[in-house]
């Protein structure tokens, strides 16, 4: 009978289509070629009514069969089909949980501040408290009530940054504190140290940065004397670098202190025999001072007749360097994590 061989062809040729079917679209490609309106299997359907009618029911039930039959298959398939592409999601997206963990990597202080801390808990122990002054100066307070008049030539020794308002200036040094903590005090007597960031318009090399940091150090009172100086300075630089350091106080000027000296330490690498690091002098220099001078305490408000003081400044990245014998200030600030996770 001519339709039962048809629908066993279709039904033949859509089995073995459908093995073929690999994927969504090709599965549906299937249902539409098979089972669909235009499908192989729906056009027999439609010719089932011109048979003759004793051949109708038996063709009418073959055709539901095969009917039934794709359509478990296509089901059967397309589940199949499904459980595959979960399998390589899962399998592609796996998260192996017996892997170890990447580890947060951890801030730590910078050089820098770790050093500062260090001063300001010697410097603490010597009775100084710290004193915030403001990085943004007045050219007054930085340069003029320190002694230096706009045309001195100790300027030249600062180049500063500017602001639109020549008035108003990053501040050089952090000397212009000692104007501030003395106008706050005066005339109790006085002892703090002043850190913070300080701006010069230098070329920058290994030795220089256009912003670093100093400590000022200032004490006021009655009958304050260069002894004191030496004494609060040998302390600190025993503490730091190690007992039994050796200071030297060199003559040197600046215009806010009389006398003035440049303070060395005896070099921490060669002991003072003369080496690398020390180029060959045996000796570090590690900070500015003197005692104050009596225009600037005046400045502050202490009367020069009955009060005197020392003040002192120094570079912590300078200190740091020599404490760790970094050849390159750049380093500090150009934020390279194989430089800093060092410390
Ligand atoms: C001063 O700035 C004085 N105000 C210090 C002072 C204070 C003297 C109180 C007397 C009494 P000087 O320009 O030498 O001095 O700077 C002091 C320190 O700051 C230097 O020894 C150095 O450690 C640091 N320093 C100065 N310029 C730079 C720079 N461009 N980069 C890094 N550190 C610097």
């Amino acid at each position: 009978m001519k339709m039962l061989d048809q629908l066993k062809t279709i039904e033949e040729d859509a089995l073995a289509t459908l093995a073929a079917a690999h994927d969504a679209a090709g599965l549906e490609g299937w249902r539409v070629a098979v089972l669909g309106r235009k499908g192989s299997l729906t056009h027999a359907l439609r010719g089932l009514g011109q048979l003759p009618r004793d051949e109708r029911p038996a063709a009418g039930a073959e055709a539901n069969r095969v009917k039934d039959r794709l359509e478990a298959a296509f089901s059967a398939h397309q589940e199949v089909l499904q459980q595959a592409e979960i399998a390589a999601t899962l399998a592609a997206e796996a998260v192996d949980v017996t892997l170890p963990g990447r580890p947060p990597s951890l801030g730590r202080i910078h050089p820098s501040n770790a050093v500062l801390r260090r001063i300001y808990a010697i410097f603490g122990q010597m009775g100084f408290q710290v004193y915030d002054a403001p990085d943004v100066e007045l050219d007054e307070i930085n340069f003029q009530l320190l002694n230096i008049p706009p045309d001195h030539p100790a300027r030249d020794m600062q180049d500063t940054f500017y602001t639109k308002d020549p008035a108003v200036l990053l501040r050089t040094h952090t000397s212009p504190g000692q104007i501030r903590a003395m106008r706050q005090f005066a005339p109790a007597p006085l002892r703090v140290i002043l850190p913070g960031k300080c701006f010069r318009y230098e070329q920058v090399t290994a030795r220089s940065e256009f912003m670093f940091h100093q400590v000022e150090g200032l004490a006021v009172g009655k009958g304050i004397t260069m002894a004191d100086l030496k004494g609060t300075l040998q302390e600190f630089a025993n503490q730091l670098y190690g007992e039994g350091r050796q200071l030297r106080f060199r003559c040197s000027y600046f215009p806010f202190v009389e006398p003035g000296v440049e303070v060395d330490m005896d070099c921490i690498l060669c002991g003072g025999r003369g080496c690398r690091l020390c180029k060959y002098s045996g000796w570090l220099e590690i900070s500015g001072a003197g005692m104050v001078h009596p225009v600037v305490l005046r400045n502050g408000g202490y009367d020069p007749a009955i009060y005197t003081g020392f003040a002192f400044g120094m570079g912590p990245e300078r200190i740091t360097m020599l404490k760790h014998s970094i050849d390159d200030i750049r380093y500090f600030f150009s934020n390279d994590v194989r430089f800093l996770e060092q410390f």
